[in-house]
């Protein structure tokens, strides 16, 4: 038990975890799901309070409500079970110093979790199609969507290869958070499904390329999540928008509703387990049966 009497589980029992996106939403979720599976987490975004909700803990960033909820046994390694790290993504030195952070804080990288990703909120407006799409939004979509994972793979198997390999003889875990939409088409979402569709298939390559050095490969595939970044469907301020909603919910099978950043926490914490031990390069969809159809 932590000290605060919430249930600690140990799946990933001091495995090394750095979650990408981790201020808000499905980051933060999976973020709160591995520390309490018993690993250290490196909190990386923008801002510690970025992609949040008001509803969230308060609004408190995700580290702290970490370490309040499962703080770290006095040992060899850092006091803290989690700490924050501002990364962009886009920007390959500020990836490559976040591993090089959780090798400092913590000794030693097993998890790497490239979640961090953008929608097409506040490049531009929802609905348009290719035609309409500004260049420079589809540019902005593929460099945090696309190269930003294909950094996360980049420093984090280059430690992997670096390191010991964890005791269970696994060299690593990498999960990247790509989306149904990178499995499917979605009408007027154009740059993301590309970028998505992208992150899929650099998952399977990534894992054919480190498969020998044992380091697993997997992406998550989420249906539409109720996160900061479809606050404009999940909170419609016009007709339309509720329209969409409502036509989402109507699209995941399980429904009525739409899937919670701890749906997607869960198939998390699964990639990353010794549950996972032969599964590698497979794109795991949580979407509450929408690709079914
Ligand atoms: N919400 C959904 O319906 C849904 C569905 C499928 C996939 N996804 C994917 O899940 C992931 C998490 O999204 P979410 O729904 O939690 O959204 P969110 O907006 O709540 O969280 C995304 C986080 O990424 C961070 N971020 C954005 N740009 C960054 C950058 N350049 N560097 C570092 N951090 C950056 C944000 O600050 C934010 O905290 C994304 O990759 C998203 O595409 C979301």
């Amino acid at each position: 038990m932590a000290s605060n009497g919430s249930s600690v589980g140990s799946r990933l029992q001091d495995k090394v975890a750095i979650v990408t996106g981790a201020a808000g939403g499905i980051g933060r979720a999976i973020a709160i799901r591995y520390a309490s599976e018993g690993a250290y987490v490196v909190c990386g975004d923008l801002r510690p309070e970025a992609g949040l909700k008001p509803q969230d803990h308060d609004g408190r960033p995700t580290h702290e409500v970490i370490n309040d909820l499962y703080p770290a046994a006095a040992g060899p390694k850092s006091s803290n079970r989690a700490v924050f790290v501002k990364v962009d993504v886009t920007v390959s030195a500020e990836v490559e110093n976040i591993v090089q952070e959780a090798v400092r804080e913590f000794g030693r990288l097993d998890i790497m979790v490239n979640n961090a990703g953008i929608a097409f909120n506040g490049l531009h407006p929802p609905g348009m199609r290719t035609h309409q799409i500004p260049e420079s939004a589809f540019d902005k979509i593929i460099a945090v969507n696309l190269k930003g994972v294909w950094l996360g793979c980049k420093y984090a198997t280059a430690q992997m290869l670096e390191q010991e390999p964890h005791p269970s003889g696994d060299r690593g875990w990498i999960i990247n958070t790509a989306s149904i939409i990178g499995m499917v088409g979605q009408a007027t979402a154009g740059e993301y499904s590309a970028s998505k569709g992208g992150v899929v298939n650099l998952t399977r390559t990534v894992a054919l390329e480190y498969a020998a050095d044992r380091i697993h490969v997997n992406a998550l595939a989420p249906g539409f999540t109720d996160s900061s970044m479809i606050d404009w469907i999940t909170n419609p301020q016009s007709e339309r928008a509720a329209q969409v909603h409502q036509n989402l919910i109507a699209s995941h099978p399980f429904g009525p509703r739409l899937g919670t950043p701890d749906d997607i926490a869960g198939g998390a914490v699964f990639l990353a387990s010794p549950d996972a031990s032969w599964v590698t390069g497979h794109v795991l969809a949580v979407d509450g049966g929408y690709l079914a159809r």
